[in-house]
């Protein structure tokens, strides 16, 4: 089982600024272009002041009509890495992420797209809506919210697609400074009569749950959550006694064994056993967590990064993965 490392170094070619707080980072991969789907994402891997954090951001190029990759950073008040990303890299700068991963990617099918996005949302909705517009007849429409206007991205390229794609594509802006929070009523009357349409969604957590019930079905939902660091975990299901077997874990030159405890993820474990493994979302989200299982088997309480052939070549998210019975062995890469 052969992959290649982790985390690549990608001078950052071009800077672009999309709004007040925004700016698109033009990346190319020393290694050779990476190949990934629309509405996959990269994890980045910074150091700030000392400390190594991982954050994850989507790529808002689609590799059917982009030939540059790019990822677009919003600033959140208070955040590390989106500031540190702002602050400190320049044009001809090196950065360090991972390969393109995730799984809010379009599927075969001829039905209409409908894309809901919340602020910095609009970056893997944007990919999705080029590369469906590119590869597909689908018709496309997409409901933007951004705090005001000032806020707003990528205005200039929906735009553009609204000339070329006239009787396909089509998007309405949601400013709340002007009309308060996006509500139910809006989100019904901009799906219309295609209820049967696929939805994708992105944006703050509010936003998602306001969509995903006003949605009147009984088309499908795509989520992607960018903030989730709340525990996935319900506390019922909390780590508690040990149990029969061992979990080993591999992390650079570091191999530690600790006895098995019930409901315990990979990443608790190796924690446990003293290791301090990469990490980001602890949501299954990001695939900051990747290693590969050696021996025995886990399941994934959620997988919204790992494809199924990774899944099949026995890679696990660790902060989801729970070993299912006896002695596991892991490696992180
Ligand atoms: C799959 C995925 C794709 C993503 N794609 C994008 C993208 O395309 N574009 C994009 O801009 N973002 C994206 N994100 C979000 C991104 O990964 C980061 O979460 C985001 O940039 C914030 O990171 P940060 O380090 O700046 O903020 P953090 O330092 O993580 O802080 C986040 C917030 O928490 C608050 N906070 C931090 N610590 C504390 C504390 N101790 N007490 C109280 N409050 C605290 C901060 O003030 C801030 O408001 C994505 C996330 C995921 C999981
Ligand atoms: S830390 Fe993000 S998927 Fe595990």
């Amino acid at each position: 089982m052969s992959r290649p490392p982790l985390f690549q170094r990608a001078t950052v070619t071009r800077i672009v600024k999309e709004s007040s707080d925004a700016r698109t980072f033009v990346l190319a991969p020393h290694d050779g272009p990476f190949s990934y789907r629309a509405g996959q994402f990269c994890t980045f891997r910074v150091d700030v002041d000392g400390t190594e954090l991982f954050r994850s951001y989507s790529m808002s190029s689609a590799p059917e009509t982009d030939g540059e990759l790019m990822t677009t950073v919003k600033r959140v008040p208070g955040g590390k890495v989106s500031n540190w990303l702002h602050d400190n890299v320049a044009e001809g700068d090196a950065v360090e992420l991972t390969r393109p991963a995730g799984t809010f990617c379009l599927r075969p099918t001829s039905a209409p797209l409908l894309g809901f996005s919340g602020g910095s949302g609009i970056t893997p909705i944007l990919s999705l809506a080029k590369s469906a517009l590119a590869t597909t007849d689908r018709h496309v429409r997409l409901l933007c919210a951004d705090r005001d206007h000032a806020s707003v991205m990528f205005d200039a390229v929906l735009n553009e697609l609204t000339e070329r794609y006239p009787d396909r594509f089509s998007f309405v802006r949601h400013l709340d400074d002007r009309g308060g929070f996006l509500d139910a009523a809006a989100v019904r009357h901009f799906v219309g009569a295609e209820g049967e349409a696929d939805s994708y969604l992105c944006g703050p957590e509010p936003f998602m749950a306001l969509v995903e019930s006003a949605l009147p079905g009984p088309g499908r939902i795509f989520s992607e959550r960018f903030g989730a660091v709340a525990p996935t975990v319900p506390s019922a299901d909390a780590p508690d006694s040990e149990v029969e077997g061992t979990v080993s874990i591999v992390l650079g030159r570091k191999k530690v064994s600790v006895p098995r405890k019930a409901n315990e993820t990979l990443l608790e474990s190796a924690r446990r056993a003293g290791l301090t493994p990469p990490f980001s979302c602890e949501s299954g989200n990001c695939a900051t967590c990747i290693a590969t299982v050696t021996e025995g088997s886990a399941t994934m309480r959620v997988n919204d990064a790992l494809s199924d052939d990774e899944v099949a070549e026995g890679y696990v998210l660790t902060c989801q993965a729970v070993p299912d019975t006896g002695s596991i062995k892991v490696r992180y890469e």
